[in-house]
């Protein structure tokens, strides 16, 4: 982990939930504003801090602690919204009891680890508050060492899958489903949430949320947040299933494979890297 999400801990660990709230859960990469955008326009698509408040704000990130900025756990203590939508990459174990407690919803999205990676590797050149990837091949290494902020992501993936036994209240998604089809994974989320939105609002958010309409909305590409440096790589980058094909040659993605065989024993828990 790196500082600025444990410095604020014994207070994220006490946050307050409410049986209302929502927490978007993820590792790193996986689509979780893509996931926020949905939920965010599902519940509050007609009002005007759509095109007035960033998706990071309207989404608060739970953890996050970087003064002199509002700490993500008082952003969410003051969310004025019912529900409340947060956004947390915790691996399972994190999450603050509260939310257990409270039996609050809670929607995970997962990403192939190839796609995972790549998206990942992007984005700690370009955000200033990542460390440093380092070249590829290193960190490519260390991606599958489990050594990235926020830990591995073989066990980020695996123990939220498992959580879902004894925790039903869990949505669990997968970014290559919603590439294939949005409307569809839509209204499997819809009926999760208990949603029965228009023929017609269902597919302004289809609509909506697709890559190109999000990425040139300035309320959900981070072009406004200070922390990215857009000049080295945009937040939304490329929004494809299969672009580690461009990364991982052809050795890398052999000893990748042989190394994921391994870690990955749940039959269950299956991953596409094309759609
Ligand atoms: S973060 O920083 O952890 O919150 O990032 P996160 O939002 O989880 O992941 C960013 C990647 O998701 C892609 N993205 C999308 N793909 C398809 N459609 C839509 N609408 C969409 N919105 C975000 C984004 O482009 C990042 O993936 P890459 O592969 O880097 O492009």
């Amino acid at each position: 982990m790196v500082n600025f999400f444990t410095d604020n801990w014994e207070n994220i660990q006490n946050f307050q939930a409410r049986p209302d709230d929502i927490l978007i859960a993820t590792y790193p990469k996986a689509g979780t504003t893509w996931a926020s955008y949905i939920l965010d326009l599902l519940y509050f698509g007609q009002q005007e801090r759509q095109t007035s408040v960033p998706i990071y704000d309207r989404v608060p990130f739970l953890e996050i602690f970087f003064p002199p900025h509002v700490s993500g756990k008082d952003q969410a203590d003051n969310l004025p919204t019912s529900p409340r939508l947060i956004k947390t990459h915790f691996p399972v174990q994190f999450v603050p009891k509260s939310f257990w407690e409270q039996n609050c919803r809670m929607v995970y999205v997962a990403r192939n680890a190839k796609d995972n990676m790549v998206s990942y590797f992007h984005f700690d050149r370009m955000n200033l508050a990542q460390p440093e990837p380092g070249d590829w091949s290193n960190f490519f290494q260390r991606f599958m060492e489990g050594k990235m902020v926020f830990g591995s992501w073989y066990d980020h993936v695996n123990d939220w899958w498992k959580k879902k036994e004894s925790y039903p209240k869990i949505h669990y998604m997968f970014y290559e489903d919603m590439i294939e089809d949005t409307g569809r994974e839509i209204d499997k989320l819809c009926s999760f949430l208990g949603l029965s939105p228009s023929a017609e609002d269902k597919m302004k958010v289809t609509g909506g949320v697709q890559f190109d309409n999000m990425k040139k909305d300035d309320m959900a590409n981070y072009s406004t947040n200070p922390v990215m440096d857009f000049k080295i790589s945009p937040f939304m980058r490329k929004g494809k299933v299969g672009d580690w094909k461009n990364h991982f040659t052809v050795a890398q993605s052999e000893q990748f494979d042989e190394d994921y065989k391994k870690k990955m024993k749940d039959a269950t828990l299956q991953f596409r890297t094309k759609v």
